[in-house]
């Protein structure tokens, strides 16, 4: 399968965001993941919809919009406006909402022209959002619990990647796109590759590293 990294740009300097942007393509990244935490769903507060309209022109990676966020269906259209490319949301606020809160958010994104995914936290089993893949674009396994980057990458994260990767082969979706997010690293990337991922998210081990290039290269590893 073709992978691809995704560096998040929590882990710039927000105060020079536009020149991090385009040195992601620069270092060879394939998309561009934007984390966008409500004080609520996560303790901290990072950016909104105006954030991606503003680095939209300056790229033409796609902007993978990861909502932190309660009530998801409220900011879609701000993020969707603004240039998205996907819009992926957590399994836990929308079941708090209603049963049916998290398809319909789907259905909301991919009626607005997005590509859409849900996300469980390191704690919530991936069965709990089976019903929805087949409307996913992309499936977002937290391997951290979302909020702060450079945690610690949770192992226990490897065996449900293999489960969804099963249950995508089970339900012909075998290219489903299945993307890790947190504590990824060149030294960890292999074994998540391997278990079945297909996008890999990494903040502190891209903007963090003396050879961002470099990094990107080697998380993207033998694929
Ligand atoms: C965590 C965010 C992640 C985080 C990844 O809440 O969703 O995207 O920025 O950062 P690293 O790669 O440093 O764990
Ligand atoms: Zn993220």
């Amino acid at each position: 399968m073709n992978v691809k990294v995704a560096p998040s740009i929590l882990s710039a300097d927000f105060s020079s965001m536009g020149e991090a942007v385009k040195n992601c393509r620069a270092w060879g990244a394939d998309l561009i993941h934007c984390d966008v935490m409500d004080g609520s769903f996560v303790g901290p507060i990072t950016f909104g919809g105006q954030m991606v309209k503003n680095i939209r022109p300056l790229t033409d990676l796609e902007l993978d919009c990861h909502l932190m966020i309660e009530h998801p269906q409220t900011q879609v259209k701000f993020f969707a406006d603004a240039g998205a490319d996907y819009i992926t949301v957590h399994y836990q606020p929308c079941a708090r909402i209603s049963p049916d809160y998290l398809k319909d958010t789907l259905q909301m994104i991919k009626g607005m022209g997005v590509k859409c995914g849900a996300v469980v936290n390191p704690d919530i089993d991936v069965e709990k959002i089976f019903d929805v893949f087949p409307l996913c674009d992309m499936v977002l396994l937290m391997s951290v619990f979302p909020g702060y980057g450079g945690q610690k990458f949770i192992p226990s994260v490897l065996d449900k990647i293999r489960k969804a990767r099963a249950y995508a082969v089970e339900i012909g979706r075998p290219d489903l796109d299945i993307e890790i997010d947190g504590g990824v690293t060149a030294g960890n990337a292999g074994d998540i590759i391997d278990a079945g991922a297909s996008i890999l998210v990494a903040g502190s081990a891209v903007f963090g590293a003396s050879d961002p290039a470099g990094a990107v290269k080697a998380i993207r590893g033998r694929s």
